[in-house]
C-alpha cells in the first residue's frame, strides 16, 4: 500500500482495467475437478487463480491433538513459485502461515465441526496465479472443495476485498490498484448467516469510509456465493 502519483487509478470513473468502482473482475468457478481429492474447487477473479483440495475427515494424528467434542480443520495457504512475476522461494513462509491461519478460522465457523470429535478436515488451497486478493480466492476454492467432499455446513464461506483508491472506496482491488492504493480491506462472509468471518486491512481510513467499503465488499461476496452455488450444482 503505497500511493504511486505518477499512476492513474481512477480516470473519469473508471478502473485502469475499465472497471466501474462497484464492479468485481470477472469471475470463475469449478467444483470437483481433482480426482484424488475428497472434495476440490476451483476459483478465479480476473487473473487471481486457486484451486482447493479437501482430505478428510479423518482421525486427527498426533492424538494429543485430537478435541474430544469437536473435529478441527487445518487449512495450508501456498503460493505457487510460478503463481507471481518474481518467482516465489518455493516452501513456507511467514505470510502463508498467516494466511493459513486466518482461513482456518474463516472457513471453520461455517462447518459443523462437532459432528466429527476427534477428527481433521484438511483444506490445501494452492494459487496458481496472483493478482491481488489471494487470499479471498484460494477461500472461494476452498469452501467450493468443502461443500464438493459432503462436509456439512451452514452455509459457503464467500470472500472478496473492498478498498481505496485515489481517495476512492472500490471493489476487488487486482494487484496495481492494490499496491498502489491506500488500503485494501479483505473480508469473508457465511452469505447464508450474514457472518463475517474474515476480516482484514491494510491500509488508513475512517469510520464512514470503512462503512461504504464493507457495504461494497458484502455485496462483492454475495455475488462470489451464487458463483460458488452455480458451479457446485453443475456437479450434481
Ligand atoms: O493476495 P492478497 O491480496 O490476499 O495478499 P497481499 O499480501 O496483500 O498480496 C497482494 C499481492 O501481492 C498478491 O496477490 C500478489 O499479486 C503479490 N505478491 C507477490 O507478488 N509476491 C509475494 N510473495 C506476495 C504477494
Amino acid at each position: 500500500m503505497g500511493k504511486n502519483k505518477d499512476m492513474d487509478l481512477l480516470k473519469n470513473g473508471k478502473r485502469i482495467d475499465g472497471r466501474g468502482k462497484e464492479d468485481l473482475r470477472e469471475l470463475e468457478a469449478k467444483a470437483g475437478i481433482l480426482k484424488r481429492a475428497d472434495g476440490s474447487g476451483y476459483f478465479r477473479m480476473g487473473n487471481t487463480e486457486a484451486v482447493a483440495a479437501v482430505f478428510g475427515p479423518r482421525e486427527l494424528h498426533p492424538k494429543h491433538k485430537q478435541k474430544p467434542q469437536r473435529g478441527i480443520l487445518q487449512c495450508r495457504y501456498n503460493l505457487a513459485p510460478f503463481s507471481v512475476d518474481d518467482r516465489k522461494r518455493p516452501g513456507p513462509s511467514r505470510r502463508g502461515k498467516e494466511i493459513g491461519k486466518v482461513a482456518e478460522g474463516a472457513l471453520s465457523s461455517a462447518v459443523f465441526l462437532e459432528e466429527f470429535p476427534t477428527a481433521t478436515i484438511d483444506v490445501y488451497m494452492e494459487v496458481i496465479s496472483a493478482d491481488a486478493g489471494t487470499r479471498c480466492v484460494a477461500l472461494n476454492a476452498g469452501s467450493i472443495a468443502l461443500a464438493d467432499a459432503g462436509i456439512p455446513m451452514k452455509g459457503l464461506i464467500s470472500s472478496c476485498a473492498a478498498g481505496k483508491i485515489e481517495d476512492t472506496p472500490v471493489l476487488d482491488l487486482k494487484g496495481e490498484e492494490d499496491m498502489n492504493g491506500q488500503v485494501d480491506l479483505p473480508i469473508a462472509m457465511n452469505a447464508e448467516t450474514g457472518e463475517i468471518t474474515l476480516l482484514q486491512m491494510d491500509g488508513m481510513t475512517d469510520i464512514e469510509e470503512m462503512d461504504e467499503m464493507m457495504d461494497l465488499a458484502i455485496k462483492g461476496c454475495k455475488k462470489v456465493a451464487e458463483k460458488q452455488k452455480e458451479a457446485l450444482m453443475e456437479t450434481f
